[in-house]
């Protein structure tokens, strides 16, 4: 699939609510799964990442309704999983995965995890290890790649893990396995990755062994979950009004978690007019509403290594936003950008570039100076997160941009071109190709 922008004609203003978070998403249903009694879930985002766990979980026994905008889930309980009868087909997502995995390898049976050509390439390396160190039997291919072949020990024993990356699938994968293991189950990591897992665990009435850590045999009770609006998808918005002269967008209902908001210290600091409005506290997650006003041209920055975890999927757009801000934006410390969707930091160097922009990339970050846009095709690659940036960056662009491998924002914001389009943007799916978006 492919997009084409137009430099906007317009500012781009009023309200919208971006679509359902896609990490509290996939918590939702895998922990409804696991629950006994019943779960009721709103705003769950409807997405091909979400769809592979819904497709997954429903393989593993778990019941699934709509009613209205109501989603009822029965859940089976942690030790009434049924074997899947066909290898789980995980799509393009990392996180249904890698939380899938954990659960997988302390069942009383086999199984296998598949996914596309973007996932089958990723490290898994990162699970299987410490998985492996609880007395999980996994099989990948060479590499340490998917697919994973599971054996299943339902004896599994906790550990005390120290991640030696921030990232929030190891993490939730390790306590999800600790479930099921014997004795606690903690994970460290060496910066606070996304605690979506360690909020919700407790909503559905598992007690915390320390910040971050089970107690194997705890049993999860079904319960109501309200999904807040992406941030990360917000973030696309969140840059196109601080980038389109005149634009004041209002985004609704959006996740505040501090764990996520990194993008917004970003925008604050490269002095963008951003502000929370109506803050307040929904199911254990932080959310508000988010006004973003155009307030000129804002100021490269050096981004602090530490916010990294905070803004990891953000990254891209906040490229587009550094290649025509005053200056020069550093990033290091990112070399997780390589192994996400895609190579982040090659796909969007190469197509930066395609544009006119000056950069330098390096193994763990980018320096990128502001400037000019021009016109010009690049490739998304078939990440979601790659292509809509790029298509932002084109309502600035000085001519048309087009945008190949858009396929995947399916994966994560489906309605963005009718979204974008919504609030003034001008961005189109290539005409004979209408299948998304
Ligand atoms: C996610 C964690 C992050 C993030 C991904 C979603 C999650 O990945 O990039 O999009 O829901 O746990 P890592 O855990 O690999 O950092």
């Amino acid at each position: 699939m492919r997009l084409v922008t137009e430099p906007a004609a317009s500012p781009l203003r009023g309200e919208l609510t971006p679509p359902g978070d896609k990490s509290i998403s996939h918590r939702a249903l895998i922990f409804a799964c696991l629950a006994e009694g019943q779960s009721r879930i709103t705003g769950l985002l409807d997405s091909a990442d979400v769809k592979a766990t819904a497709n997954a979980c429903r393989q593993l026994g778990m019941g699934m309704r709509e009613e209205g905008s109501l989603l009822v889930l029965d859940g089976v309980g942690a030790a009434g999983l049924s074997r899947p009868d066909a290898p789980l087909d995980m799509g393009n997502s990392g996180t249904a995965m890698r939380l899938l995995a954990g659960v997988l390898a302390a069942q009383p049976f086999e199984s296998e995890l598949f996914g596309d050509s973007s996932l089958n390439g990723r490290p898994m390396k990162r699970i299987v290890a410490p998985l492996t160190m609880m007395g999980a039997s996994i099989e990948t291919a060479e590499g340490g790649t998917p697919p994973l072949k599971i054996a299943g020990n339902p004896e599994l024993q906790g550990i005390d893990y120290q991640s030696p990356v921030a990232s929030a699938q190891v993490k939730s994968c390790l306590l999800l396995a600790g479930l099921y293991a014997i004795g606690h189950t903690t994970v460290s990591e060496p910066l606070q990755s996304r605690d979506h897992t360690e909020k919700m665990l407790p909503a559905f009435g598992v007690e915390l062994h320390g910040s971050c850590g089970v107690t194997g045999g705890s049993r999860l009770t079904g319960t109501s979950i309200h999904v807040p609006a992406d941030i990360s998808s917000a973030a696309f918005f969140m840059v196109a009004a601080a980038l389109v002269p005149g634009s004041d967008l209002l985004l609704m209902n959006v996740g505040l978690n501090a764990t996520r908001d990194g993008v917004i210290h970003v925008l604050k600091a490269m002095g963008a007019d951003i502000a929370v409005e109506n803050p307040r506290c929904q199911g254990g997650e932080e959310v508000g509403d988010i006004r973003v006003r155009y307030a000129g041209r804002l100021n490269a920055i050096e981004i602090p290594a530490e916010l990294i975890p905070s803004l990891i999927d953000e990254l891209p757009v906040i490229f587009a936003l550094a290649a025509v801000s005053r200056g020069v934006t550093v990033l290091r410390g990112a070399a997780e950008l390589r192994v996400k969707e895609s190579d982040r930091l090659a796909v969007m160097a190469k197509g930066l570039t395609a544009l006119g922009v000056e950069l330098q990339e390096f193994p763990d970050g980018i320096d990128i100076e502001g400037g000019l846009i021009g016109r010009g095709r690049v490739d998304g690659a078939g990440d979601h997160r790659c292509a809509m940036s790029f298509a932002i960056l084109g309502q600035v662009a000085s001519a048309e941009v087009q945008i190949d491998g858009a396929e995947n924002i399916n994966t994560s914001f489906p309605s963005f071109v009718r979204d974008l389009t919504g609030i003034g943007g001008a961005v189109s799916v290539l005409p004979g190709d209408t299948r998304h978006g």
